[in-house]
């Protein structure tokens, strides 16, 4: 039996979620019990009969926050053993490749969508273990978030993508982009594949894209290279291979 990553979602708007659990690679991992994602509706934990899950912030100001109640009860229910929590907020630490791989490495995590002007300030005291946002702009609730979280960590369970080996050299899995990719035809509008991707060369097409993936990382992402020299082979790569012609100006 392949591992299981099991995802529980706290949210105020189940439907959100339709379509994007049954396609690609998500849909699969479902069908085949890989990765287990339940949709939880926020209302069922809410007090009946009105089971409201938003109040009025203290203070004053415009918008409503969630309130706790619902939330840490559908937290202890559906917490276990093992359950690591996240709270999807824009004010959470920023998503990166070794968040989303960490998360992917735990057997259980919960996901709490916030809404509106945020999320009384005791669920992160009570029950949340870590928040995350995608992003600095501000999104109408936690659910799209919470579908990149989903969507980045299940291709990392082991058993969802087919060869682990195309998770290797991809942007981000090696704190650097990718290198150019390219396919039929060999010529566009003028623009030609480049010819070393023609030779057949194998060891000189690796050698080719690690130079294009550093070049490209320089010019477009330089902080992701912060913190680390460029080794000295790294550094004869790229004088070696100058960066591809089809990368477009300025970037
Ligand atoms: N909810 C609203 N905006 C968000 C963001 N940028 N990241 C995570 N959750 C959010």
């Amino acid at each position: 039996m392949s591992p299981v990553w099991q995802v529980d979602v706290i949210t105020t708007f189940p439907e959100s979620f339709g379509g994007f659990l049954d396609v690609s690679l998500l849909g699969k991992a479902r069908a085949a019990g890989t990765v287990d994602v339940r949709i939880h509706n926020l209302r069922d934990w809410a007090e009946p009969p009105h089971r409201v899950t938003d109040d009025y912030a203290y203070g004053g100001g415009p918008g409503m926050v969630l309130k706790a109640e619902p939330i840490v009860a559908a937290v202890e229910e559906l917490r276990g053993s093992d359950g690591r929590v996240v709270l999807l907020t824009p004010q959470g630490e920023p998503l990166t490749q070794a968040r989303v791989s960490a998360l992917a490495a735990r057997p259980h995590v919960i996901l709490i969508c916030g809404r509106y002007e945020g999320v009384d300030e005791r669920v992160r005291t009570l029950v949340v273990d870590e928040e995350i946002s995608v992003g600095d702009y501000v999104l109408s609730g936690g659910e799209v978030a919470a579908m990149v979280v989903i969507d980045a960590a299940a291709r990392l369970v082991p058993g969802v993508v087919g060869d682990a080996a195309s998770l290797v050299g991809e942007s981000h899995a090696e704190g650097r982009l990718s290198h150019p990719q390219f396919t039929r035809p060999e010529e566009l509008r003028g623009q030609r594949v480049p010819p070393v991707l023609l030779s057949g060369h194998h060891a000189r097409i690796e050698r080719w894209r690690r130079a294009q993936a550093l070049h490209r990382t320089q010019r477009r992402r330089a902080d992701l290279l912060e913190g680390r020299e460029l080794s000295a082979e790294e550094r004869q790569l790229m004088a070696e291979f100058p960066p591809c012609e089809t990368e477009a100006p300025g970037s």
